[in-house]
C-alpha cells in the first residue's frame, strides 16, 4: 500500500486526515513533536515523536518509513502570534519546511502536499476568491505559507518534484462519531473559543473589531468542517500519484459568516447565552476571507458532506463536552 509520511499528524487537521487516510487503506507514518498535537489523536499508523527541525531525525525517517508521499502539516498556526514574533513563524513553517523538502529530495521522494492558507491572500481584491488570484499577505504567517508556495513552485519547475498546495479557509467542527477534535490548549480560534465560553471555561467571548467594512462591522470567514477538508488531502494525494502534475486548490465552500452570526449559531446549538463584549480588531485580520471553491470541485470531484454551520457546531460541541485530551 502507498506509504505517506504525515507531519504535524498529531494535530487538529492532520489527525483528521490521518484518520481519512486510515479509512482507505494508506501506510501512515506520523512525525509530530506534540508541542500542540496528541499522541491519542493518532487514529491510524504510527507515531515518531520529534521535530522538522532536526535534519537527522528526518533522515533516519525517511530511511526507515520510505514514503511514496508527504503531507506536511507541522507548523504554527496563529495569525495574532505571528504578528508578535514573527521569527518563530519563518523559522518552524518556512525554514523547517524547507529541511522536510530537503530530506524529500535526499531520500528520491517527489510528492507533496502542502497544508497553506487563505491567509496567503491577505486582503482580497475581490471575493470569492480564486486561486489564481494575487497573493498579498498581510501577515507574517500568511508569509511564511506563501514563501513555501513560492519555493515549492521553483522546485518542480526545475525538477521532478511536485506538490498540491491545499489554500485552508478557516477549518472547523470535529469527528462526527467524538473520537477526535481541535485541542489546542490556547483556544483562539472563534468556534473553539465561543465553545469554551458557552462551557464556562472562559467568562466571555470578546469580538474582536466591529468596524470592519462589512454588513454588521464584524469579519466574515468562511468555516469549512474538518472532515471535508481532509477528504479534499486524500482526492489531491490521488491525483498528485495518478498524476504527478502539481496544483493550487482553495478548501472552503464559498459561504459567508460574520463573527456575530457565529456567535448565534453556537448560542443555537449550546442553548447557552453566554457573555459577548465587542472591543478592538485584532491585528493581522483582514476582513473577509471567501472561497470559490471550483477548481476543487472540477478537477478533483470533491463532494463536501458537511456544508453547514450548525453541523460544524455541533461537532465541535460534543467533541469539546465529551473529550478525552
Ligand atoms: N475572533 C473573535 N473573537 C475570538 C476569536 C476570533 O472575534 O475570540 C474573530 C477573529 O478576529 C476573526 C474571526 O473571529 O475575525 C476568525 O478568527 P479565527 O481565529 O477563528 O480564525 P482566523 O480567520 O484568524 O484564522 C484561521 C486560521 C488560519 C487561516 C485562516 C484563514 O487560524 O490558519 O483561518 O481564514 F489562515
Amino acid at each position: 500500500m502507498v506509504k505517506v509520511l504525515v507531519t504535524g499528524g498529531a494535530g487538529y487537521i492532520g489527525s483528521h486526515v490521518v484518520k481519512a487516510l486510515g479509512e482507505k487503506g494508506y501506510n501512515i507514518l506520523v512525525l509530530d513533536d506534540l508541542s500542540s498535537g496528541h499522541k491519542e489523536a493518532v487514529l491510524y499508523g504510527n507515531l515518531v515523536v520529534g521535530s522538522t527541525a532536526d535534519s537527522e531525525l528526518l533522515d533516519r525517517v525517511f530511511s526507515d518509513f520510505k514514503p511514496d508521499a508527504v503531507m506536511h502539516f507541522a507548523a504554527y498556526i496563529e495569525v495574532e502570534e505571528s504578528v508578535r514574533d514573527p521569527l518563530k513563524y519563518y523559522e518552524n513553517n518556512t525554514c523547517n519546511t524547507l529541511k522536510v523538502i530537503k530530506s524529500m529530495i535526499k531520500h528520491n521522494v517527489n510528492k507533496f502536499i502542502f497544508s497553506s492558507t487563505a491567509a496567503v491572500y491577505g486582503d482580497p481584491k475581490r471575493v470569492p476568491i480564486r486561486e489564481e488570484d494575487p497573493l498579498n499577505p498581510i501577515n507574517p504567517y500568511g508569509r511564511s505559507k506563501m514563501f513555501v508556495e513560492h519555493i515549492i513552485k521553483d522546485l518542480s519547475e526545475s525538477s521532478d518534484f511536485s506538490y498540491i498546495s491545499l489554500r485552508y479557509f478557516n477549518a472547523a467542527g470535529a469527528d462526527p462519531e467524538g473520537r477526535i477534535g481541535q485541542s489546542y490548549r490556547k483556544a483562539t480560534h472563534l468556534i473553539t473559543r465561543a465553545l469554551k465560553v458557552a462551557k464556562g471555561e472562559f467568562e466571555k467571548l470578546y469580538i474582536f473589531g466591529t468596524d470592519y467594512p462589512t454588513p454588521d462591522g464584524t469579519c466574515i470567514r468562511d468555516y469549512i468542517h474538518v472532515d471535508d477538508l481532509a477528504s479534499a488531502h486524500v482526492l489531491a494525494l490521488e491525483y498528485l500519484l495518478s498524476s504527478g502534475k502539481s496544483a493550487v486548490f482553495n478548501c472552503g465552500y464559498g459561504k459567508r459568516y460574520s463573527v456575530k452570526e457565529v456567535i448565534e449559531a453556537v448560542k443555537r446549538v449550546t442553548n447557552v447565552d453566554f457573555p459577548v463584549e465587542e472591543t478592538a480588531r485584532r491585528p493581522g485580520d483582514p476582513a473577509v476571507l471567501i472561497a470559490d471553491p471550483t477548481k476543487l470541485k472540477a478537477e478533483l470531484s470533491w463532494v463536501p458532506l458537511y456544508d453547514d454551520l450548525d453541523f460544524i457546531v455541533r461537532t465541535a460541541w460534543n467533541w469539546e463536552l465529551n473529550r478525552r485530551f
